[in-house]
C-alpha cells in the first residue's frame, strides 16, 4: 500500500511561498512544546475531583495508570515521528499505512483532540483569570463572561496572533511560559511537602464506605476510574509530532520532544497528587479548588493567586501549542487534497504561517466554547485522543510487517507487546465512556465522511495521481 519513495520523496516548492521552512526546534525546545501542550488546568483541577469522588489517596495510582498508557501510544508515536515527520502527526501515519479514507477519519477524529480541547482550554483560562482578578480584589462585571465569554474571545485572538507570528516566536513565548508554570509546579510541591501528613496516605476509612478503606478507599475499580479522569491532564504530549517539519534532526529530537515531555509531565503530576493528599485527608478535598484550598487549610491563602496564576500561565501553553498543531494537522490535510489548500495550506507571505487556517480555527474553537456544555466538549475529547492512540499503535505494526527493513531512526521496543497493549488500554478507556459519547462520535464521524466525499474524494491529490483512494500517500512535506 505503501510508495515508500512518495512517503519520503519532499516535493520541490512552488509558489511565491515556498522557500525552505526554517528548522527551528531543537530537541529542548519540543520538549518544552511538550509540557506546553500538556499541563494545563488538569494538574490542578482534577487531581483534586478525582481524589475527591472516586480514588481517594488511590489518585497517585490513577495517574500512574493513565501515564503508563500513554507511554505505550508514546513509544509507538515516537516510532512514526522519527521515521516519517510530517506536521500530519497521526493522520499522516494514517496515510502512509492505512490507505487515504482511513487517515481521513483520523484527521476528522483529531480536530476533536485539539480544536475542541482548545474550546475547553480557552473557557478554563476564563474562569481561572476571572477568579485571579477577584482574589486580587478587582470586582468582575457578570457581562463580562456572559452572554459572550469575553476574556475567553481575548486570548484566542492574542493566541492567534503570536502564532501567526511564526514558530520561532511562538516556541520562545511557550518556552517562557512553561517556565512560569513549571515554577508554579515546584512551589506547590516544594512548600507543600513540609505539611504532608503520612498518615493521610495510608489510612483514612471513610466512615461508613463499604467499598474499602486506606489507600484504596474505593478500591481498585476507583483507580481505573480515576484513571479514564485524569486522562485528559495528559493531553497533548503527541502535539509534539505536529512540529515536525520545524524541528532539528527530527529522527533524534522527536522521540525525545514526545517521550521526555510526557515523563516529565508524568512525574510531575503524581508528585502533585502525592503532595494534595498528603496534606488534606482526601474526605476534605475540595472538589473545585483543590490546591488552592489545600494551601489556605494550612493558613497560606495568598497561595491561591500563586496557583490561579500558574493554571493561567499552563492554559496558555496548552492553547498556544493545540492550536498550532491543529492548523497544521489541517495543512498536510489540504496538501493531500482532503481539504481546500486556499483556506488551510495558504502561508502568510512574511512569517510563512498558515495565516487562514489559525484564524478560522481560532473563530471556531471561539463558538464551540460559547455554545457547547463543557461535559460534553471534555469527553468528545477523550474518546477522539482515545481514537488516535489506539489507531497509531495499529499503524506501528503495520507498517513494521509491511515495511521491515525502513531505516527507524527510533525503534519502538518490543513493538508487538507494547502497541497491542496500547491499542487494548485505550480501546478499554473508550468503553469506560457513556453510551452517549459514543453516539456522538458516530455521528461526528458520519459527518466527517458526509465532507470526505462531498469534498475530499474528489480533489484528492492520490486520486490525481491515479492511486485512487486509499491508496498510496503523497508527500506532505513542503
Ligand atoms: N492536558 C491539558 C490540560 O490538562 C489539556 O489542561
Amino acid at each position: 500500500m505503501v510508495r515508500w519513495g512518495q512517503l519520503f520523496a519532499r516535493q520541490a516548492p512552488t509558489g511565491p511561498t515556498a522557500a525552505p521552512r526554517a528548522q527551528v526546534l531543537g530537541t529542548w525546545a519540543l520538549v518544552a512544546m511538550g509540557i506546553g501542550a500538556t499541563i494545563g488546568s488538569g494538574i490542578f483541577v482534577t487531581t483534586g475531583q478525582v481524589a475527591a469522588t472516586v480514588a481517594g489517596p488511590g489518585v497517585v495510582l490513577s495517574y500512574l495508570v493513565a501515564g503508563g498508557a500513554c507511554l505505550l501510544a508514546a513509544l509507538c508515536y515516537a516510532e512514526f515521528a522519527a521515521l516519517h515527520p510530517s506536521g500530519g502527526s497521526a493522520y499522516s501515519y494514517a496515510y502512509a499505512t492505512l490507505g487515504e479514507l482511513c487517515a481521513w477519519v483520523i484527521g476528522w477524529d483529531l480536530v476533536l483532540e485539539y480544536g475542541v480541547a482548545g474550546s475547553i482550554v480557552a473557557v478554563g483560562w476564563s474562569e481561572h483569570f476571572v477568579q485571579l482578578l477577584q482574589s486580587l480584589g478587582v470586582r468582575v462585571p457578570a457581562a463580562l463572561v456572559a452572554p459572550v465569554n469575553v476574556p475567553a474571545a481575548l486570548v484566542m485572538a492574542a493566541i492567534t496572533a503570536v502564532l501567526i507570528r511564526g514558530v520561532e516566536e511562538s516556541a520562545r513565548t511557550n518556552t517562557v511560559v512553561v517556565a512560569v508554570k513549571l515554577g508554579v509546579v515546584l512551589f506547590v510541591l516544594l512548600v507543600g511537602v513540609g505539611f504532608v501528613d503520612r498518615v493521610n496516605w495510608v489510612s483514612f476509612p471513610p466512615p461508613g464506605d463499604p467499598a474499602g478503606s486506606g489507600f484504596l478507599p474505593f478500591g481498585w475499580a476507583g483507580v481505573m476510574t480515576g484513571a479514564a479522569m485524569v486522562f485528559f491532564a495528559y493531553i497533548g504530549f503527541d502535539a509534539v509530532s505536529t512540529h515536525a517539519e520545524e524541528a532539528i534532526d527530527p529522527g533524534r529530537s522527536l522521540p525525545r520532544g514526545i517521550l521526555v515531555s510526557l515523563v516529565v509531565c508524568t512525574v510531575l503530576y503524581i508528585a502533585v497528587a502525592a503532595v494534595l493528599v498528603g496534606m488534606v485527608p482526601w474526605v476534605r478535598i475540595a472538589p473545585l479548588a483543590p490546591v488552592a484550598a489545600a494551601f489556605a487549610g494550612v493558613g497560606m491563602p495568598w497561595a491561591a493567586v500563586v496557583i490561579d496564576f500558574g493554571a493561567l500561565a499552563g492554559m496558555t501553553s496548552v492553547l498556544l501549542v493545540t492550536f498550532s498543531g491543529q492548523a497544521r494537522i489541517f495543512r498536510a490535510m489540504a496538501r493531500d487534497g482532503l481539504l481546500p489548500k486556499g483556506l488551510f495550506a495558504a502561508e502568510h507571505p512574511k512569517f510563512r504561517t498558515p495565516v487562514r487556517s489559525l484564524v478560522l480555527t481560532g473563530t471556531v474553537a471561539g463558538l464551540t466554547a460559547a455554545l457547547v456544555p463543557h461535559g460534553v466538549l471534555l469527553e468528545m475529547v477523550s474518546i477522539g485522543t482515545l481514537m488516535a492512540f489506539a489507531i497509531v499503535c495499529a499503524a506501528v505494526m503495520v507498517l513494521r510487517t509491511t515495511h521491515p527493513g525502513a531505516a527507524r531512526p527510533f525503534r519502538c521496543p518490543a513493538v508487538y507487546v507494547v502497541a497491542p497493549l496500547g491499542i487494548f488500554v485505550n480501546a478499554a478507556m473508550m468503553v469506560a465512556l457513556p453510551v452517549e459519547t459514543w453516539l456522538r462520535l458516530v455521528v461526528w464521524l458520519v459527518v466527517g465522511l458526509g465532507v470526505y466525499f462531498g469534498y475530499g474524494a474528489r480533489h484528492s491529490a492520490a486520486r490525481r495521481r491515479g492511486s485512487g483512494p486509499g491508496g498510496a500517500p503523497g508527500p506532505d512535506r513542503p
